[in-house]
């Protein structure tokens, strides 16, 4: 028995050896990275390899029978595994046929390259089942230089009655290493990106949102995996994936009885189940993707040139440093208070003024949020003169001006809740549950999006002088449903919600290319990059607290570019968490992303005074550094020594500006000390403490010229070793 089991076998590897020359490479490749997929004889096509480039791939070997010799083919890596054969994992795809049938034989039919630019390739691989007229074509675009992957699947099919599309996943990953290390960002309202890491066992380990809308705020749809070790800044072999997509996400990561690590990312299946009707086709989010064998640093420089050239609106173009109204006039303002404002802000050296909520409404004015989200009027009692006199004063004043919307909200307190019931998300008959007072707009609704564009439309139309919007999402979905959705397509809402949103931001963006936006959500709740790309910048926290900023903006820039993250000096004592924080720190914290105030800046006085104007100037000298340059973390806040430090290096490696934060109370006789990052080891630099208080410098070096080998090896030590002390180094080329 055992000789014929032998020849057996031994005659299907000689066989399939022998078709294993015949197999279909297909790679989707960047400068560095290569993901390597085998078309097999028998259909199928499978996950062959992902990870840093290999340049001479022959032979390929056949993966199939390497952890179980005695089984089929059905737990080799595919490309695109669906639910149906001896899969047992949790499939990308599950789908239910109109005969009833609920498997799926996903088997190759071929794919097409096209080179879309000199740094940009998109490659599709079709499948199609092996019996019924259903096709999925998996969409890959790699940008060479950016070492970046995005993924994303289409489906579409020929059955007359329709199919059930139960879950569509944007990418499947599998790796095979003796361990994994999970990082992942928590977070709730004002603690938003709390980075995680974890060791992951057998099982399944899901991050999700079911929340609809503001589905960052407890966790962000992105991961770096990390295999056999925890995932290091330098070295080790770190994996990264985003899912563009604003919407319900689920990621899982499913530790199989072979060792394997089968990584699913997606749109969330929950209650998401959808009538695919045979004209009509499922497009995925896109998962961005990437890799570095040399630790998670080259992971965050991955995305943020990437974000910056492809994934932000105006990336190559310097932020505006801006005052916002909303912590130094919340509700309460006229246009005096406003105008004082912009006064002291143009006085400071701030370039833009933000006019926050609580401008607009009559019948129900916005004095507070419980009334007039939805009506987009401005509100005559406190601005009888109108958008436009204070935009026009704000320019007149050497600033550009910008304003708040919530356009997706409406409080039950509005002329537009009395007026279209209809378009309020709710479940049937039950109540609507309001949260902050509020409800949401149903943007499923072809109306509804034509509602929330004219919103926009309008309120540019009130001036010519409106540089920039800040746009708000005050609550997420809960009592999910739609009055305009028929019957069997309520599960449709989630993604019909967010098709919405994106054709509206699709329209906005076509009319208003030049407009700054901001990508707000009660501060950090849609920061993702399918919404990111309409966007100049998002809003990472309401939680303006320095000390907390350290731990948000650490994590949030792990994928985030600076140039994008809104980060503002606020009052002391701290509004969110009562808080007294010396404003260097404040501001040697907000000056590490686009510098923004957050104030009444009446209430900066005496010596702050000087210090807040001069520091505003000195960003705008290191301004380039920190928005255009490569971010290179030195040491962790959530590591447990309790000090913080990063730094940018210009692209060309002759200016760098270096951060550090004392977090706590160190002791008398401790001092920091780091070696430095990314600079020319062969070239001489000078180091000079800027934005320091007193004049004194912490750092015993301050003005002399060190080699970068003396500064990447020695280090630097600085004095700061009490509670928010903190020094800011400039490193120039000499
Ligand atoms: C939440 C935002 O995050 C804040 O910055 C502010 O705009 C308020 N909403 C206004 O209601």
């Amino acid at each position: 028995m055992k000789n014929l089991l032998t020849t057996v076998l031994f005659s299907f590897l000689t066989l399939s050896s022998v078709l294993s020359n015949e197999k279909e490479i297909v790679r989707v490749e960047t400068n560095d990275l290569s993901m390597i997929f085998t078309a097999e004889t028998d259909g199928k096509i499978v996950y062959h390899y992902w990870g840093e480039k290999v340049n001479n791939i022959t032979p390929v070997l056949d993966r199939r029978f390497k952890n179980q010799p005695d089984t089929n083919d059905e737990l080799v890596p595919q490309l695109y595994p669906a639910y149906g054969g001896r899969y047992y994992l949790n499939p990308a795809l599950k789908l239910t046929h109109e005969d009833g049938v609920l498997t799926t034989d996903l088997v190759y039919v071929g794919s097409k390259t096209k080179v879309l630019d000199s740094n940009r390739t998109e490659t599709v691989i079709s499948l199609k089942d092996k019996i019924y007229p259903v096709f999925v074509d998996v969409k890959f675009i790699a940008f060479r230089a950016e070492n970046i992957i995005s993924q994303s699947v289409s489906i579409t099919h020929q059955e007359k009655k329709g199919i059930q599309v139960e879950n569509i996943a944007s990418a499947y990953i599998p790796l095979h290493a003796e361990s994994y290390y999970l990082t992942h960002f928590n977070g709730t309202w004002a603690a938003e990106m709390q980075m995680e890491e974890e060791m992951l066992t057998h099982g399944v380990k899901v991050i999700e949102s079911k929340k609809g809308v503001r589905t960052t705020q407890s966790e962000n749809p992105s991961f770096i995996l990390s295999l056999n070790a925890k995932a290091q800044e330098d070295s080790g072999d770190v994996y990264a994936g985003c899912l563009a997509w604003s919407g319900n996400y689920k990621l899982s990561f499913e530790l199989d009885e072979t060792g394997s690590l089968n990584i699913l990312g997606g749109m969330n299946p929950f209650a998401a189940l959808y009538n695919l009707k045979a004209s009509e086709k499922i497009e995925t989010p896109e998962m961005i993707l990437t890799y570095s064998n040399r630790g998670k640093g080259q992971i965050t420089r991955n995305f943020h040139d990437w974000a910056r050239k492809y994934s932000l609106a105006h990336g190559d173009e310097l932020r505006p440093i801006l005052l916002n109204s909303w912590e130094g006039a919340y509700f309460s303002f006229n246009e005096k208070t406003l105008t004082d404002m912009m006064d002291d802000a143009a006085g400071f050296g701030v370039e833009m003024f933000v006019l926050d909520d609580g401008w607009f409404g009559n019948k129900y004015p916005r004095n507070g949020d419980n009334a007039g989200l939805g009506d987009w009027q401005v509100n005559k009692t406190k601005l009888p003169r109108g958008i436009n006199y204070l935009a026009d004063y704000a320019v007149n004043k050497g600033l550009k001006f910008g304003i708040w919307i919530e356009p997706e909200m409406v409080n039950p307190d509005s002329e537009l809740a009395k007026k279209h019931p209809e378009w309020i998300v709710k479940s049937g008959k039950r109540d609507i549950l309001p949260m902050r007072n509020q409800w949401l707009l149903d943007l499923s609704n072809p109306k509804v999006q034509d509602f929330v564009f004219n919103t926009f439309d309008e309120v540019l139309a009130m001036s010519s002088n409106i540089s920039y919007v800040k746009w708000d999402a005050n609550r997420h979905v809960d009592n999910a449903g739609s009055d305009y959705l028929a019957k069997n397509e309520q599960s449709h809402f989630w993604y019909e919600y967010v098709k919405g949103l994106y054709s509206v931001y699709d329209r906005i963006r076509a009319k208003y290319p030049d407009v700054m936006i901001q990508l707000c959500s009660s501060g950090g709740g849609r920061l993702d990059y399918g919404a990111l790309k309409y966007h100049d910048e998002f809003w990472a926290s309401d939680n303006t607290n320095a000390l907390d900023r350290i731990y948000i903006q650490y994590a949030t820039n792990t994928f985030f570019p600076a140039i994008a993250t809104g980060s503002h000096v606020s009052t002391s004592p701290n509004h969110q968490t009562g808080m007294i924080i010396p404003i260097k720190f404040r501001f040697d914290v907000a000056m590490s992303g686009r510098l923004g105030l957050e104030l009444q800046p009446k209430d900066i006085v005496g010596d702050d005074h000087g210090f807040a104007k001069k520091a505003i100037e000195t960003y705008k000298q290191i301004r380039p550094i920190v928005q255009f340059g490569d971010l290179y973390r030195l040491v962790s806040p959530y590591d447990v020594n309790s000090w913080a430090s990063h730094m940018y290096v210009s692209k060309d490696k002759k200016q760098s500006v270096f951060f550090a934060y004392s977090l706590k109370y160190h002791g008398r006789t401790t001092y920091f000390d780091t070696r430095l990052k990314g600079l020319n080891p062969d070239k001489n630099y000078k180091v000079t403490e800027i934005n320091s208080r007193s004049g004194h410098s912490s750092f015993n070096g301050n003005g002399k010229v060190f080699s970068g080998d003396y500064l990447m090896k020695i280090g630097v030590n600085l004095n700061i070793g009490n509670p928010f002390d903190s020094a800011v180094l400039l490193i120039t080329e000499q």
